[in-house]
């Protein structure tokens, strides 16, 4: 892909996931994930232990060496803030103590609890009438989330968990084409969250889920041109043949071939 040949990461020194981040990030990467992996089940249930799991996901997107300052802002803007791999420049650490601020564990965590609230007390943001005032308020939808839902994770070009069932209502949010190309950037995370999914999953058929080293590529809907080159002859990528093209078919297969 992109990060292999157009714009290679090994050229800068990046050939393996632990290069992404110093040796001080691996070493506070590995003791909080050994703390929630190991958190007591009898303590922290399972979805409890989910939750900080997510803090951890965005805890790793803010604290890598692809963090960079962004002088205008004045703020550390987190990895993937653009959808690639590329290095930065201002490469910066964030502080893993500090109460206040972007992107520290506290503020992954209150991110998290906001995310809770959200989920039950979802709200959608107003823009407020007066265009002088940039300013929203929260417009809350009396639609938490229901209870009891079934997620499945796969591809969507295997729907056979739903049998012969009728739906009212379908609604799909695709990729785009060529734009993000989804799995690839969900590596950084995987490699990570996968540990303790394995282990909190073991024995149970979600565990198969967290077996791979990586996630699915195979199936995603994604039109990269660099894993996937196309090929195929101009000719071949129009809708018709004209005549001359036709003949100049025949001629490269050595004559008529009726
Ligand atoms: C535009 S994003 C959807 C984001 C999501 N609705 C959200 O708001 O966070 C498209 C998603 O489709 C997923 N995807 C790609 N190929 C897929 C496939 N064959 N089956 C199911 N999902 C696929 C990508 O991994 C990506 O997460």
């Amino acid at each position: 892909m992109r990060t292999h040949v157009k714009d290679p990461l090994p050229d800068h020194g990046y050939t393996h996931w632990w290069m992404l981040f110093n040796n001080r990030q691996l070493l506070v990467h590995a003791c909080l994930l050994k703390a929630i992996t190991e958190a007591p089940e009898d303590a922290w249930p399972l979805d409890i232990r989910e939750q900080v799991l997510g803090a951890f996901q965005q805890y790793l997107r803010n604290q890598n060496m692809f963090c960079f300052w962004d002088t205008g802002y004045d703020k550390l803007v987190p990895f993937m803030s653009n959808a690639n791999y590329n290095p930065k420049n201002l490469a910066i650490e964030n502080s893993v103590f500090k109460q206040l601020g972007r992107g520290n564990w506290s503020s992954n965590i209150a991110n998290t609890l906001d995310g809770i609230e959200w989920m039950n007390k979802p709200w959608e943001a107003y823009i407020l009438p007066d265009e002088s005032q940039a300013k929203s308020e929260h417009f809350f939808l009396d639609d938490p989330i229901i209870p009891g839902n079934e997620p499945y994770c796969g591809s969507s070009t295997d729907l056979s968990m739903l049998a012969n069932e009728l739906f009212d209502l379908v609604i799909t949010d695709p990729p785009f084409g060529d734009n993000l190309y989804y799995a690839d950037l969900a590596d950084f995370f995987y490699v990570w969250l996968r540990l303790p999914l394995r282990q909190w999953y073991a024995g149970l058929p979600e565990a198969a889920y967290f077996e791979p080293e990586r996630t699915p590529h195979s199936m995603e809907a994604v039109d990269n041109s660099v894993e996937h080159p196309d090929d195929r002859e101009d000719y071949e990528k129009k809708s018709f043949i004209t005549l001359e093209e036709l003949e100049e078919i025949e001629k490269k297969l050595g004559g008529r071939h009726d």
